[in-house]
């Protein structure tokens, strides 16, 4: 089956108004300029704002034509409550009522910073599922430590086997899996084609023991931590790795573009 290549742009709590329209304004034009490996054909994208730039980052990719077609607008965090009295939180269908149709859950940030737990990040996946419209990239990772340790593959079946508890086989085609090893995270370090490699395939035996042959076949696998323009190629090249989840990167358009260029160019 052949995959589209996906690439996420996590701007994390970075940039203010005028800087976050400016990025989105700047990417607009260097996505148009793309051709072949971006836009139509190439890979999908999607922008995560941080929460307050929804709306004018939105109107802008739709006032270009861009927003909901193979340009998406995405949400870093959202409660899996409907409605109530959750203080400081919002709902997926506020984010909804602002054009965000992607939420990130389970970022390494939200586990380690924040101290969201893997039963919370389940709550977070179960509820997003459930909207027909709403699509997921669930994060997943491991710590130096747990490398260190030869525990990549068991943290990353055990966050994959808790976050997606109950989550239904079509409801996964909703779902994507960013994995993004925690110490390669904003640290410029990378991991190697051939860890990237060994890990995803860890990842889609996991869905394929749990889910069967189409859904590990058709789920998408986004490799993050410190993508960068000059090794993108080399990691999309890896059977298992269907495109990049994106952070200091993704902050200046012409990096962005390139990894998004690198990534829809690869064809399988
Ligand atoms: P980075 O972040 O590209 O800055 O390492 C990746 C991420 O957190 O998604």
């Amino acid at each position: 089956m052949v995959r589209r290549a996906y690439v996420g742009g996590n701007w994390k709590m970075n940039l203010h108004l005028d800087e976050a329209e400016g990025l989105a304004a700047a990417l607009i034009e260097s996505m148009q300029d793309l051709g072949e490996g971006g836009g139509e054909g190439g890979a999908e994208v999607v922008v995560f704002p941080a929460l307050p730039y929804l709306l004018p980052v939105g109107r802008r990719l739709r006032e270009a034509g861009l927003a909901g077609s193979w340009l998406k607008l995405g949400a870093q965090d959202f409660y899996h409550e409907p409605n109530g009295a959750y203080t400081g939180e919002v709902s997926l269908s506020m984010l909804r009522d602002v054009g965000a149709s992607v939420v990130l859950v389970g970022h390494s940030e939200r586990r380690h910073v924040l101290g969201e737990s893997d039963p919370l990040i389940n709550q977070k996946v179960l509820a997003a599922v459930g909207e027909s419209d709403v699509e997921v990239i669930l994060c997943i990772g491991e710590t130096l430590e747990q490398r260190e340790a030869e525990q990549t593959d068991a943290i990353n079946r055990g966050q994959l086997a808790l976050g997606l508890a109950g989550v239904r086989v079509e409801q996964l085609r909703r779902v994507t899996i960013a994995y993004e090893p925690v110490w390669a995270i904003g640290t410029g370090r990378t991991a190697t084609p051939g860890d990237a490699q060994s890990a995803h395939a860890a990842i889609r035996a996991w869905v394929r023991f749990t889910y069967g042959d189409e859904a590990a076949e058709g789920i998408r696998i986004q490799y993050g931590g410190s993508v960068k323009p000059d090794n993108a190629a080399s990691l999309i090249e890896q059977a298992d790795v269907d495109g990049f989840l994106v952070g200091g990167a993704s902050l200046k358009a012409g990096d962005f573009s390139q990894i998004v260029k690198a990534a829809g160019g690869h064809g399988d």
